[in-house]
């Protein structure tokens, strides 16, 4: 019996990065695992290395019709939901100057929005004894020039964890954030646009991490299947650094 047999779990973003890498803990360790990313080429691709009882639902987690397309298919094929890991989101560099009205809004209706609803859309489904991860990020603890929004939306997510563990006390369903710092994942593509000079740009974030080095999406997924397993029972309302050290050192 692995630590999920039995579980519906849904990933969102979960063709690449941190969210790929956790569908594949949840699958070996017995989850059925729905993920979802709104390119529907990745979203095969994953598929095919996940292996195991995997669905893909294209979709994307700033359009309120794809939710409900996405909790329908859910409540259709098995019913109810264990497991949500909201982790789906983009990170763009823009300081404040450069910060514009499209970058704001894109930020927050992905990161925080589309974190949002896809919980709330997820309710009618949620079993007892069920677990919310967030993928929150350690910029929320962290004074970063160039993400200001990215940071704020973070923060979101964070304080989303909280009041959500509040709520769903009575239902027996633990909610809480995982925080990772700098992690070799396609996001960091994003960081390297006008003109930055990729080493450049990973010699700093290396340079922010006490243990000397960029994490791994492995090392996020391992948190992540610790807070959605029975093993984390009685935590809930946390927020789980997992950063090298960077904001605890
Ligand atoms: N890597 C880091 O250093 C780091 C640090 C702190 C926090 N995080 C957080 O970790 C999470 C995962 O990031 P990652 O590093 O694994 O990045 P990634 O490799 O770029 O993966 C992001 C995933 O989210 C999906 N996605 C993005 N926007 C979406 C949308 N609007 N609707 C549905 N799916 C969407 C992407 O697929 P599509 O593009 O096809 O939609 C992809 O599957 C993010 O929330 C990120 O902010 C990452």
């Amino acid at each position: 019996m692995g630590k999920l047999s039995n579980k519906t779990a849904v990933v969102t973003g979960g063709s690449s990065g941190i969210g790929l890498s956790t569908a594949k803990r949840f699958a070996a360790a017995g989850a059925t695992v729905f993920i979802t990313g709104r390119r529907e080429e990745e979203l095969e691709k994953a598929k095919a290395e996940i292996g195991g009882d995997v669905i893909a639902v294209q979709g994307d987690i700033a359009n309120l019709a794809d939710l409900d397309r996405l909790w329908g298919q859910v409540k259709q094929e098995r019913g109810s939901v264990d497991i949500i890991v909201t982790n789906a989101g983009i990170a763009e560099a823009a300081s404040l100057p450069e910060a514009t009205p499209e970058h704001f809004d894109r930020t927050f209706a992905i990161n925080a929005r589309g974190t949002f609803f896809t919980v709330q859309k997820a309710l009618p489904l949620l079993n007892e004894g069920g677990s919310i991860v967030l993928v929150a990020g350690v910029g929320h603890m962290l004074g970063w020039s160039d993400f200001p929004a990215y940071s704020a939306s973070k923060a979101a997510v964070r304080s989303f964890a909280r009041s959500w563990a509040a709520e769903l006390l009575s239902r027996r369903i633990r909610v809480n954030s995982v925080s990772p710092g700098p992690i070799e994942t396609p996001i960091l593509d994003g960081l390297y646009t006008g003109g930055s000079d990729p080493e450049a740009v990973r010699a700093g974030l290396v340079g922010t991490v006490p243990m000397g080095r960029m994490g791994g999406a492995d090392e996020i997924a391992s948190a992540i299947l610790f807070l959605a397993s029975s093993e984390s029972s009685f935590i809930t309302g946390t927020d789980m650094a997992v950063d090298g050290g960077t904001t605890q050192l």
